[in-house]
């Protein structure tokens, strides 16, 4: 048995069952405190098909961690050995906060879904910062996205000026830098998706640009729930903004639209999100410059799908929890063996082909 099959195996028949058991947040709590563990073992080498070059930066492979999973940081070194190409941690806010009460994370298993409403639980920006300086002074090798959001008590004049701190005290520490306004959890957040809104946070980012000594490339993250002229209109503000990318897309606030019916308040993710997630990469791929594609993904079939619709490279999170830590090199095996039979010589080949 390769050593993808045998953890395969061992979250499917030990590892899940268990953690099943237990309550969700608990369940990441323990799965968190064991990737923390892991010590950054050297990795096979990802084949050099699957490399991608975006914003001028060279990544090993297209697949990343989706934001919420590590949100203060604590288990980078476990993703770089699970064989992802970058991690995207946080929602990092600038103070510490709670987050929402619980409970607040649940599993529909039956759709292989989650629903959560954590309202960005963080450390704060100090403590996540000092731990990444940690890290990368310990040379992980793992791209780092870092993705921000706004404190919850903080009044909507100061929301701009949230981004804008985020920014200058944690931009140097970050490969690429994650601007979240579609979470579905923080009052009002969404509302910072309008093309004038936009324009307030960037206008506040690029005032205190100085205090980044290097220029990070800046994305945006937007909700699956837009229609589609608000879609595009967002991301024609952020090619003029010249913001480097877009993240596409949050987890969704629709239930009956993707044929889950649920009690539970907050944000839908997993198998119920992957075709409305790939209908709006494959909407918004000529109307922006780098393209994140999320949600839905537990397969290298999945991740090639969004890939040929228009993401340049994929994350995922949901996915995980249903099939276990041995999913990226999974992804990453399954993605070359599609290249292989298609005649592709490169992953960025593929980019949009379906369009
Ligand atoms: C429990 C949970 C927490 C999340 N927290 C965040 C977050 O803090 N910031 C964010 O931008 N997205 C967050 N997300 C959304 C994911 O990053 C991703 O966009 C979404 O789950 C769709 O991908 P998936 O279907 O692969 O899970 C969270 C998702 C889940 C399931």
């Amino acid at each position: 048995m390769n050593p993808v099959s045998t953890l395969d195996a061992l979250y499917r028949w030990m590892l899940r069952p268990y953690l099943f058991g237990l309550d969700a947040e608990s369940a990441h709590r323990l799965t968190l405190s064991m990737l923390s563990a892991m010590p950054p073992f050297s990795i096979p080498k990802d084949p050099p098909e699957l490399a991608v070059k975006l914003w001028g930066i060279d990544f090993s492979n297209p697949v990343g961690l989706a934001a919420g999973m590590d949100k203060d940081a604590v288990a980078v070194s476990g993703w770089q050995t699970l064989g992802f190409g970058f991690a995207e941690l946080g929602t990092i806010t600038p103070r510490p906060q709670p987050g929402n009460e619980g409970p607040r994370i649940w599993r529909i298993r039956e759709r292989e879904a989650l629903i959560n409403s954590l309202g960005f639980p963080s450390e704060g920006m100090d403590a996540v910062a000092r731990r990444i300086e940690r890290v990368r002074k310990a040379g992980i090798t793992i791209r780092l996205g870092l993705n921000f959001g706004p404190n919850k008590d903080t009044q909507l004049t100061g929301v701009a000026a949230d981004y804008a701190a985020l920014i200058a005290r944690m931009g140097a520490l970050a490969d690429f830098v994650v601007i979240n306004v579609s979470s579905p959890n923080t009052p009002g957040l969404r509302n910072w998706q309008s093309p004038q809104k936009m324009r307030e946070i960037f206008d506040a980012i690029r005032e205190r640009a100085g205090e980044t000594p290097h220029r990070v490339p800046i994305l945006l993250k937007i909700a699956p729930d837009l229609e589609r002229d608000d879609l595009l209109r967002i991301c024609d503000t952020a090619l003029e903004l010249k913001l480097d990318g877009i993240v596409a897309c949050n987890s969704t606030v629709a239930r009956d639209a993707v044929g889950v019916s649920s009690p539970h308040p907050g944000g839908l993710s997993g198998q119920p999100l992957k075709i409305r997630a790939r209908e709006l990469i494959h909407d918004i791929y000529a109307h922006t410059d780098g393209l994140v594609g999320v949600g839905g993904i537990a397969s290298a079939e999945d991740a090639w799908l969004h890939i040929r619709a228009g993401a340049s490279m994929v994350e995922l999170y949901t996915g995980l929890i249903y099939e276990g830590p041995a999913l990226a090199a999974r992804i990453k095996a399954g993605l070359a063996d599609l290249l292989q039979r298609g005649g592709f010589r490169s992953i960025s080949e593929v980019v949009g082909i379906d369009r």
